[in-house]
């Protein structure tokens, strides 16, 4: 059986991502609302992180509390809309390690080729979010997960603003053991590879390059 697919349906989040999808949303607004809402995402994703009994002394008595225990969390972003995600999640936690895959997709082949990658090299140690705001055909997530898992992370998860079923599908497909953290799965994907009614090219209207 695959990993859980979460669809963080809060209403903020619903509400934020409906402003995202807006053609007359502007550049400032979509790159704001996507960090708004990768802060969320985040929320959500790292909720089984393990802690451990920190002793501390308040202002009126002692008492135990909680940390996060182990090495700092990696934020591992997709080239280039990936972006978007690290900058929100980071709001949440400042301290988190960051990744960076860049993969492109061979025109003969249609196959995704890696053209940039690096990552801490003590994954092992650590749990890892790979994010990528659309999972669209899933090509593209599928080959960072398995280039991420040679490093053998302590724990993987993908997060992403918009997925559609044939996305779910080819992700779980390539990889069953890794749970998808998602604002939302709509419909279908089109013959061009975008996501209806999704939101267009997430890169493009993070970064204005259209
Ligand atoms: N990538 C995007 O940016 N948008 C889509 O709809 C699909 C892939």
């Amino acid at each position: 059986m695959a990993a859980s697919v979460v669809v963080v349906d809060h209403p903020l989040v619903k509400h934020k991502l409906t402003l995202m999808r807006r053609t007359d949303t502007s550049t400032a607004n979509f790159r704001r609302l996507l960090a708004e809402i990768s802060l969320l995402l985040g929320y959500e994703a790292t909720r089984d992180l393990k802690l451990r009994d920190e002793p501390i002394e308040t202002p009126v008595a002692p008492m135990v509390g909680a940390a996060l225990d182990g090495k700092k969390i990696v934020l591992v972003g997709i080239l280039r809309a990936g972006l978007g995600i690290v900058d929100g999640m980071l709001q949440l936690m400042p301290n988190a390690r960051i990744g960076h895959v860049g993969m492109y997709r061979d025109p003969k082949t249609l196959e995704p080729v890696e053209y940039f990658y690096k990552v801490p090299t003590d994954l092992q140690d650590r749990d890892v979010l790979v994010c990528d705001p659309m999972l669209a055909t899933g090509n593209s997530a599928v080959a960072a997960v398995s280039r991420i898992k040679k490093g053998s992370p302590a724990s993987l998860k993908l997060v992403c603003l918009v997925a559609c079923p044939e996305g779910v599908a080819a992700f779980q497909k390539g990889h069953p053991d890794v749970p998808i953290v998602t604002a939302a799965v709509d419909e279908r994907l089109n013959d061009h590879g975008y996501i209806v009614p999704g939101l267009g090219d997430a890169g493009d209207r993070l970064f204005g390059t259209k």
